[in-house]
């Protein structure tokens, strides 16, 4: 069993935990930013393929309160790395460094580098080199008010990157924090769900493969694991060849994606053909104010993260379209519960629907909220 330290976006932890705990990790754990647990090389591969709302899955190394890059250099040379590769591996060193002595994060790197590389070298007088873009063994430098934690980098890469987005849009939603949403709201699979303003239908596509059982890694091309000297292809081709054996075919449940934009819609049709699920989900031009329900199905969950004016546009010049959101829910959408996600609060309560809880997630560096509001009656 190893130690291990999966991030995600602050907010998500107990999401993340729920998560890890489904796939049989152990001692799980929620602190800030990520979740610790531990597994076997089994479990951090079903890790990587199967979580939907880490960043990355960290193995730990090293934790040293330092204060100059020499005290980094030093302690980084405390661990015999011959352990875990040889000179003939590639490395890569990703640091972070914040309210802390050390403040160059690329100095830092190039330092954890040179102990790695100067203890190869005086023992057998070779080093590994460097591969910036997908080294064999790729390390995570965290340096936060001068405590350090050195890990291994199972994913390299973040994993929120699922391959189907390509194109970047004014302000599409993280991947692995619209999962979380979905799972926040209680959402599951069996139930219909519509996004009134879905833009790159991120929810419509996440949605989508929560329902059909499809790992979100299943075609990412490469996890920092496999380069490491204990690599286990013949378990790791097992664990990914059961992934793929397990997607289903059919939705239970109508996935139904409307934007007022028509590029949002071309560009949501995009993605979802990238995703493999354009054929299942509804996607089309729709006003929010003419949003209605699906016929012939069972009132479910409508959730949007409607423009907050942020990132797109001034806060005031969106207060018409949650109102409007407000008023076509209560009328045309009884029993159905809708979650909006937003950083303006402002915004929110002009939705005027009554609030039955808000939750806190972190959209990159913005604050924002889930809020659940009934469909029925005023606030
Ligand atoms: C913040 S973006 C949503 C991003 C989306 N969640 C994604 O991941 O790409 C807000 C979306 O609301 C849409 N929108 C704005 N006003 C609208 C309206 N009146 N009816 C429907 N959609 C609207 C915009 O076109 C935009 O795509």
């Amino acid at each position: 069993m190893t130690g291990y330290f999966a991030t995600c976006a602050r907010g998500l932890e107990p999401v993340l935990a729920r998560e890890l705990a489904a796939l049989g990790a152990d001692s799980v754990e929620h602190g800030r930013g990520g979740v610790k647990f531990r597994g076997d090389s089994a479990l951090l591969y079903r890790a990587g393929l199967w979580l939907r709302t880490a960043v990355r899955v960290l193995r730990p190394m090293l934790e040293a309160d330092v204060f100059s890059t020499d005290e980094l250099y030093d302690a980084v040379r405390t661990i015999d790395w011959a352990d875990f590769m040889t000179p003939d591996h590639t490395l890569a060193v990703d640091c972070n460094v914040r309210d802390s002595a050390i403040t160059h994060s690329q100095y830092a790197a190039r330092r954890v580098k040179d102990a790695i590389c100067d203890q190869f070298r005086e023992r057998v007088g070779r080093r590994p080199s460097v591969d910036p873009d997908q080294p064999m063994v790729g390390f995570n430098l965290h340096v936060h008010k001068n405590h350090a934690i050195l890990s291994l980098d199972s994913s390299w890469g973040s994993l929120h990157k699922r391959g189907y987005r390509p194109v970047q849009t004014i302000a599409p939603l993280n991947e692995a924090l619209a999962a979380g949403l979905l799972m926040q709201a209680g959402w599951t699979p069996e139930t219909p769900l519509v996004d009134p303003m879905c833009g790159s239908a991120t929810f419509c596509i996440e949605a989508a493969w929560m329902a059909l059982n499809r790992a979100p890694g299943l075609t990412r091309k490469w996890f920092g694991f496999q380069g490491w000297r204990e690599f286990d292809r013949v378990l790791w081709n097992a664990i990914r060849d059961d992934a793929r054996d397990a997607v289903k075919k059919d939705l239970p449940a109508p996935i139904i994606g409307t934007d007022v934009h028509p590029g949002a819609i071309d560009l949501a049709n995009q993605n979802a053909r990238n995703a493999g699920v354009a054929h299942l989900l509804k996607l089309e031009r729709k006003d929010a104010g003419q949003a209605r329900p699906p016929a012939g199905v069972a009132p479910g969950v409508v959730i949007c993260n409607p423009p907050y004016g942020e990132r797109i546009g001034e806060e005031k010049e969106w207060v018409p379209l949650y109102t409007k959101l407000g008023q076509v829910m209560r009328d045309h959408w009884p029993g159905w519960r809708l979650f909006v996600f937003t950083s303006n609060d402002m915004l929110a309560r002009k939705v005027k629907l009554p609030v039955k809880q808000r939750t806190p997630f972190f959209n990159g560096k913005i604050e924002c909220q889930l809020w659940e509001y009934g469909t029925e009656g005023k606030k």
